[in-house]
This record gives C-alpha cells, sequence and structure tokens, in this order.
C-alpha cells in the first residue's frame, strides 16, 4: 500500500524549474505561492531531494497561521512531515528542513555512511531504504505504514523523473510562469523511456500565470503497441 502521491512545481515557458546557476529563481506568482501553501496544508507529508535542500534550504512549511490552525482543529500537526531522499546522508545538519517546526524524516540508502546517519538520528528520524539510491516504492510503503495518506512531491527534476519512472505518481499540477531560461534544471531530468503519456485535465489561471493538471497514464509496453 502506498499513499496518493502528486506532484507540484513551477516551471518556465521552455520547461525549466531553475535557471543554469541553480539558484531559487522565481517563476510562480503570490496567488501561485497561496495555491501551494493550501496544498502542503493538505499534505501529510512533503518531499524533496537532497539537489533541492542544497540548492535552495527550503524550510517546507505551511506558512498560513490560518492553515496551521485548521491542521490542528483537526487534530494534526501544524505542518506536515518533511521528507529528504539523501542517498549519502549528506543533508547538512544546519538546514532549514531540520528545524523545530514539523517533523522531519531523511530517507539514505545502504552507502550512507554510518557516522553521517548517527548524526542525522540526532535531528531527524532516519530510514535506510535502497542498495544505492532511496527506493521509492519501499519509502511508499514506510510511509504508509507510518499513517501519511498524502504525498506532496515538490521537486527537484531527478525526483519528479524517478517518481514518474517508478509510475507512483497520480496527479501533477503545473504552474507555468511567462520566463525562459534557455538553460536549466528541467521539470524532468533524464531520459523517460518508454515516455509518460498524460491525460491533460485542466488548465487554470492563476494569479500571472497557469496552473496544468494532469494524471499519468501508466500503459504497459504491450498495451502501447496494441
Ligand atoms: N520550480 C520549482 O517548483 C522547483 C521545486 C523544487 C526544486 N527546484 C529546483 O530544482 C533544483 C534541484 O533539482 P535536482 O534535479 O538537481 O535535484 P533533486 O531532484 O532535488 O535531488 C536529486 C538528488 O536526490 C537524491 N536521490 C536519492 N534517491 C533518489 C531517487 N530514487 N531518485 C532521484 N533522486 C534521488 C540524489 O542525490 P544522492 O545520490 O546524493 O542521494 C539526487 O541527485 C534546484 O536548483 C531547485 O531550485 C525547483
Amino acid at each position: 500500500m502506498r499513499p496518493f502521491v502528486f506532484i507540484n512545481a513551477a516551471m518556465s515557458i521552455d520547461g525549466r524549474i531553475t535557471d543554469w546557476r541553480r539558484r531559487q529563481v522565481r517563476i510562480s506568482c503570490r496567488d501561485d505561492m497561496k495555491r501551494v501553501d493550501r496544498l502542503r496544508a493538505e499534505s501529510d507529508a512533503v518531499l524533496v531531494g537532497i539537489g533541492t535542500v542544497i540548492a535552495d534550504n527550503p524550510s517546507l512549511t505551511v506558512k498560513s497561521k490560518e492553515l496551521r490552525e485548521k491542521r490542528i482543529k483537526e487534530g494534526k500537526s501544524p505542518n506536515p512531515v518533511r521528507v529528504v531522499l539523501d542517498s549519502k546522508a549528506r543533508l547538512p545538519l544546519n538546514s532549514n528542513i531540520l528545524s523545530n517546526d514539523a517533523e522531519t524524516l531523511v530517507a539514505v540508502s545502504k552507502i550512507a555512511r554510518r557516522d553521517r546517519i548517527n548524526l542525522l538520528k540526532d535531528v531527524a528520524k532516519v530510514v535506510v531504504c535502497g542498495e544505492k539510491k532511496v527506493d521509492i516504492p519501499l519509502l511508499l510503503n514506510i510511509l504508509f505504514e507510518n499513517g501519511i495518506r498524502k504525498l506532496m512531491v515538490e521537486g527537484g527534476g531527478r525526483v519528479i523523473s524517478s517518481f514518474l519512472k517508478e509510475k507512483v505518481v497520480d496527479r501533477l499540477f503545473i504552474y507555468v510562469g511567462g520566463i525562459a531560461f534557455g538553460e536549466g534544471v528541467n521539470l524532468v531530468e533524464g531520459r523517460l523511456d518508454p515516455p509518460v503519456k498524460f491525460e491533460l485535465l485542466k488548465a487554470e489561471r492563476v494569479g500571472r500565470g497557469f496552473v496544468l493538471e494532469a494524471n499519468p497514464v501508466y500503459k504497459t509496453e504491450a498495451t502501447d503497441m496494441q
């Protein structure tokens, strides 16, 4: 069993989630940030890759006080659980994602050094899953067993690619902003072979951009050839 998994990201008109310098660039707008905050508040956990933590140092908390209070009224913690994919346990100990605002789970693989795991264990929950990279289906199973029913995947490009390859994505929300970089991190980093097809459900104006909503359509190769 696994949680419902959805991806949310903001991309430029040419499909990048950041520019070639990998610095945090504003692609979305204020209205979109409110939409993202609502999605976070409705999730049991939010997940990012170590690449995103190192580049952006996000805290991944719910920004709106009202939404945090709503969660508390519903018997939840003020913020969803934060999950980081970090095969080698290299998460810096002063990362914002390790703040006291929420619980953090660091998923590492068997190649992570024991001393690094021990350091992280003082500040977060650590699970070892996977040989070299984090085994995503196994992690989803562990999250489900820990009560996570709705998981928001916030990137970056390599993590989004892995989730799509593993065929464990139920929905995709992409904010398309009016900016182009020409070069940078793609929404999906790495080859998808076979390609993943999507059923495009909705395109909605949000602030100065559009939010696309889509469902992956996973088919076996045999079905595809029919
Ligand atoms: N616009 C947006 O909405 C948005 C959102 C998020 C991020 N971003 C941008 O995205 C950039 C980072 O993207 P990125 O692709 O470089 O990094 P990423 O996807 O955040 O993290 C990738 C890293 O996660 C680790 N990992 C462990 N298990 C994995 C698995 N099964 N599959 C994939 N990765 C796994 C790997 O590092 P190890 O081998 O060391 O574990 C891998 O290199 C940043 O510049 C950030 O600004 C933009």
